[in-house]
């Protein structure tokens, strides 16, 4: 399984990346508005802190074949790295999948909620979509029912897109598309940290330092010379 994180800060990405395994990183818009410096300055930085397996997925902004078109080799032309070209799932976006496709650039269609956008993204061609889970929860929708639709719906027709599951507010709902077998995910930095923090675990780390420096003459460590 790989994990991405969802933002564009490149000190929090050299935090967190220092000790997750992290695969990637991915922005939007509305990402890019809350960072600091321009949206170009936070892509490249990003960028050039990811090694050749970590992948980066960048957002065009325009809504309109022509420009949707333009603007993603503009961003493949600046950040000059594989990057997979993030699409909103809509008429123009659809068109620009597929005229993409036709010139070998990748993209993941983004902004998800329905197993039969997953679909017709599929059969667009893209490389990735990306199911906005906790959204969907919040259309009084099951995002549970419609992950495993989809993830079922590309093993039954054979397409070769890969799931990419976006917004999450829980570990649960992380859980959750682990268990229908999506192949990605990318979590915002809380949801990150919280993959490996538990009270008990750090409680338990004190516990450890205590019995033994209180045995062993207040060493906190072993063999040392
Ligand atoms: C990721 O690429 C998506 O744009 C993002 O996960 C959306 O998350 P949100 O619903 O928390 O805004």
């Amino acid at each position: 399984m790989r994990i991405l994180m969802d933002g564009s800060d490149a000190d929090v990405f050299r935090n967190l990346n220092d000790y997750l395994p992290l695969d990637g990183v991915t922005t939007n818009p509305s990402i890019l508005a809350k960072g600091k410096g321009t949206a170009e300055e936070q892509v490249l930085q990003i960028a050039n802190l990811l090694d050749k397996q970590q992948t980066l997925h960048v957002q065009v902004v325009s809504t309109k074949y022509e420009q949707m078109v333009e603007e993603a080799k503009r961003i493949i032309e600046a950040v000059s790295r594989n990057v997979f070209i993030k699409i909103p799932v809509s008429p123009d976006g659809l068109k620009a999948v597929r005229s993409l496709k036709g010139e070998s650039i990748n993209t993941t269609v983004t902004g998800v909620y329905t197993t039969m956008q997953a679909v017709m993204a599929a059969k667009a061609g893209a490389a990735y979509v990306a199911p906005y889970i906790n959204r969907i929860d919040l259309t009084h929708s099951d995002s549970e029912i419609v992950i495993n639709q989809i993830v079922q719906a590309y093993q039954t027709y054979g397409f070769s897109t890969k799931v990419l599951a976006a917004s999450f507010k829980n570990t649960r709902q992380v859980i959750g598309v682990m268990e229908a077998g999506v192949e990605e995910v990318t979590l915002s930095t809380d949801i990150l940290k919280n993959l490996i923090h538990h009270k008990e675990t750090e409680m338990s780390i004190e516990a450890f330092t205590e019995d033994f420096t209180s045995r062993f003459e207040n060493r906190n460590e072993m063999f040392l010379k």
